[in-house]
């Protein structure tokens, strides 16, 4: 039920940080360490490859995923979009692990690939919110993100709940490898949960930020590097199906490759900086679109930001920023498709699980 909530998707969106909290409570033992299935440590351990097989905002996340996969635990990872997977097969390591992530579970491009998967004896995991669900049942293990129903078509708190199962998956791979690190994801995941509260409490400069930049606009660029690439890419995918804007993310570095014919004047570009590493790069290719008349509104962190900024995010581990970075384009994108009057819990042309080819 809605409750006081004018949609469904406001209300996931403010649910994120109890499903955070939610997902650390599930995954940690009474000792607080991490409780994972053995058979699924062992499989994580055993492959020489991890597979990630996802469809839209699914497989956004398993882009974050993949990042935390490597650099904490350092498994080999490869990401891929199921319905290009399913009849473009890449060439398979020895030993490879299927990881599915799928809000339903019932998503049929991806359930191709698990079906033929399993006829050639490899190795599958499914990440899921409705353990029962197709995937689910078909795949040897199951992990559940624990976010309780979602029920607008645009996914919200299934997205920021896949990632911290990723970064619980890639600590406990990085301890049962003994491999040194100071990454601990339960830990982030709590401060995670307070700055997404931070965050759902403000909503009116969310909502200001939509209306100075995309009432009127026919389309929406969003750049990012590294980490923030991933998550501009939900960014887009968010803007784009419910409030109907065309939209689309780029990596900062790509723009002056083609993209930048594009920006005129009022072009509105959100760019988002969390990895001090690529700051100045970012801010550089903002400069560039500001050059060409563009209208930027830049999301940043307590260690990245500049004056001027629109957002200033709290402090957190860089390889989980995709997890509060989202937050802001998430309300972003709800407030521009209200105020735009577009039916923002049930989006036209599109439905909740994409159950067929
Ligand atoms: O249920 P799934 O996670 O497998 O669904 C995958 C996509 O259909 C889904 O994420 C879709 O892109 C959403 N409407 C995005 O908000």
């Amino acid at each position: 039920e809605k409750g006081t909530y004018s949609h469904f998707m406001l209300k996931e969106i403010d649910e994120q940080p109890f499903v955070i909290r939610n997902i650390i409570q599930k995954y940690q033992d009474e000792s607080g360490d991490i409780k994972l299935d053995e058979n699924i440590r062992a499989a994580i351990n055993d492959t020489d490859r991890i597979y990630i097989i996802a469809a839209g905002t699914s497989y956004h996340a398993g882009l974050v995923g993949k990042e935390m996969l490597e650099k904490v635990a350092k498994k080999p990872v490869e990401v891929h979009i199921a319905s290009e997977f399913l009849y473009n097969e890449p060439l398979l390591s020895s030993n490879p692990l299927f990881i599915f992530i799928s809000q339903s579970g019932e998503t049929a491009d991806s359930r191709g690939v698990l079906v033929n998967a399993k006829k050639n004896g490899y190795r599958s995991i499914t990440i899921t919110n409705v353990p029962g669900s197709t995937l689910s049942r078909e795949a040897d293990f199951t992990l559940h993100t624990y976010a309780g129903p979602e029920i607008a078509v645009a996914s919200t708190k299934a997205y920021t709940a896949q990632m911290a199962v990723f970064s619980i998956l890639a600590m406990d791979s990085a301890r049962a490898q003994e491999i040194q690190t100071d990454f601990n994801a339960i830990q982030e995941l709590s401060l995670i949960a307070n700055a997404m509260e931070v965050l759902c409490d403000q909503k009116d400069v969310m909502e200001q930020i939509a209306r100075d930049y995309l009432l009127e606009t026919r389309n929406c660029f969003f750049i990012g590097r590294s980490m923030d690439y991933s998550v501009v890419q939900e960014g887009a995918l968010k803007l784009k199906e419910i409030s109907y804007i065309q939209a689309e993310g780029f990596a900062g570095g790509e723009l002056k490759h083609g993209t930048i014919a594009l920006i005129e004047d009022g072009t509105p570009v959100i760019a988002v900086t969390t990895q001090k590493a690529t700051n100045l790069n970012i801010r550089g290719n903002v400069r560039e679109v500001e050059a060409r008349g563009a209208n930027a509104c830049i999301i940043s962190t307590e260690d990245t930001k500049q004056d001027g900024d629109r957002i200033v995010l709290p402090t957190i581990n860089e390889l989980m920023t995709p997890l509060v970075s989202v937050i802001p384009l998430q309300l972003i994108s709800y407030y521009a498709a209200l105020h735009r009057g577009c039916d923002v819990d049930k989006p036209r042309n599109l439905a909740k699980s994409v159950t067929v080819e």
